[in-house]
């Protein structure tokens, strides 16, 4: 029987617990997309309890950028201050990885036209050479997270941002050998996983993967079964359940506790690897119970940390009285 305090051991790594602080941006960087002190701030007062802190999305190029005060990791020049950030986390005890993301066609960069799997009229439909470039980005940004000393590194592919615009019809519809069938729509997710993999060497890959697009004629928790495997295939590690193409909790999720988790538990079925299940958990029993009847094997807690970082002690002590029943 897993609880929030069983340790986690996933390649050459051990997560001391099943709690993760899940991605969330804190508009604290700096407008160049470095680490200031606030932002180390923010992560260290969260990091005290937790087993895995995955830092917030973070941009791989300046045109994948999505908000002004974003964390960056376009440039080697954000090294320093990501070292910073990693060693002070570490010092908590906790393992920290980075979630990198391009916007797509929620790119806010100035007088430039945002680029994105098809055109929506404000976008513009990307080459196969500018696909090509992206991923390389993508590399690139992973390798300096690595070289910052991340234990590794998050594809953001959920909340409708780039790799998400490929994989959802809904975005995506290219006649070309990156749309249409399932297939298709999942070549570019899985080249930036295996351009990624390379650089990660022991370090972990991870991938928020957007379950269901939870709007008519989107992906479904099925097309997510099926690239959940396919990510599994080409060696990603551990598997972040998420969803929707607009924000991270749809209006209809509104005061429900664990509205992902039957999401994750299916993803859960899948496959073999870790799956971080997320989504209004706010209750100690209910973050203990999920891993207790296996529907997932780490519990990301997002609001709830934001709003009090004690939670997170609190509902590990409260793992004992699970021991005792
Ligand atoms: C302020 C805020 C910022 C967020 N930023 C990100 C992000 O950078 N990347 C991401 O994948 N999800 C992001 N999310 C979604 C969270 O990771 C999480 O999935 C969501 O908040 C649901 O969990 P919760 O109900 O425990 O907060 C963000 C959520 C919030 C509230």
């Amino acid at each position: 029987m897993v609880l929030l305090t069983d340790p986690l051991h996933v390649k050459s790594l051990v997560l001391r617990n099943r709690l993760v602080l899940p991605p969330m941006l804190t508009n604290l960087a700096a407008y160049d997309g470095s680490v200031t002190d606030a932002l180390v701030e923010h992560y260290l007062k969260r990091a005290a309890y937790v087993g895995l802190v995955i830092v917030e999305a973070s941009y791989v190029s300046e045109a994948g950028k999505y908000v002004e005060k974003q964390l960056g990791v376009h440039c080697d020049d954000m090294i320093h201050g990501l070292k910073r950030l990693v060693e002070g986390v570490h010092e908590m005890g906790a393992c920290v990885v980075l979630q990198i993301v391009h916007a797509g066609s929620k790119s806010t960069l100035q007088n430039t036209i945002p680029l994105a799997p098809s055109s929506d009229g404000r976008s513009k439909e990307l080459s196969k050479k500018e696909i090509g470039i992206i991923v390389d980005e993508f590399a690139k940004a992973a390798e300096r997270a690595i070289l910052a000393g991340f234990d590794g590194v998050e594809v953001h592919g959920a909340h409708g941002f780039l790799v998400n615009q490929f994989f959802s019809p809904l975005t995506n519809r290219r006649l070309d050998d990156y749309g249409g069938a399932l297939e298709n729509r999942m070549r570019f997710p899985l080249e930036v996983v295996e351009a990624i993999k390379d650089v990660v060497g022991n370090k972990l890959l991870l991938y928020r993967i957007g379950a269901d697009d939870l709007t008519p004629g989107g992906s479904t928790v099925e097309d997510a079964k099926v690239l959940a495997k396919k990510l599994e295939e080409k060696g990603v590690d551990i598997i972040d359940v998420s969803g929707g193409v607009c924000g991270s909790r749809p209006a209809q999720f509104e005061g429900v506790e664990g509205y992902f988790i039957p999401y994750a538990h299916e993803i859960k079925k899948a496959v073999s690897v870790p799956v971080i299940g997320v989504g209004g958990i706010r209750s100690y029993e209910y973050a203990n119970r999920i891993l207790m009847e296996g529907y997932v094997d780490l519990v990301a807690v997002g609001r709830q940390l934001l709003k009090d970082p004690m939670w997170a002690k609190r509902a590990l002590d409260s793992a004992n009285l699970f021991k005792k029943v």
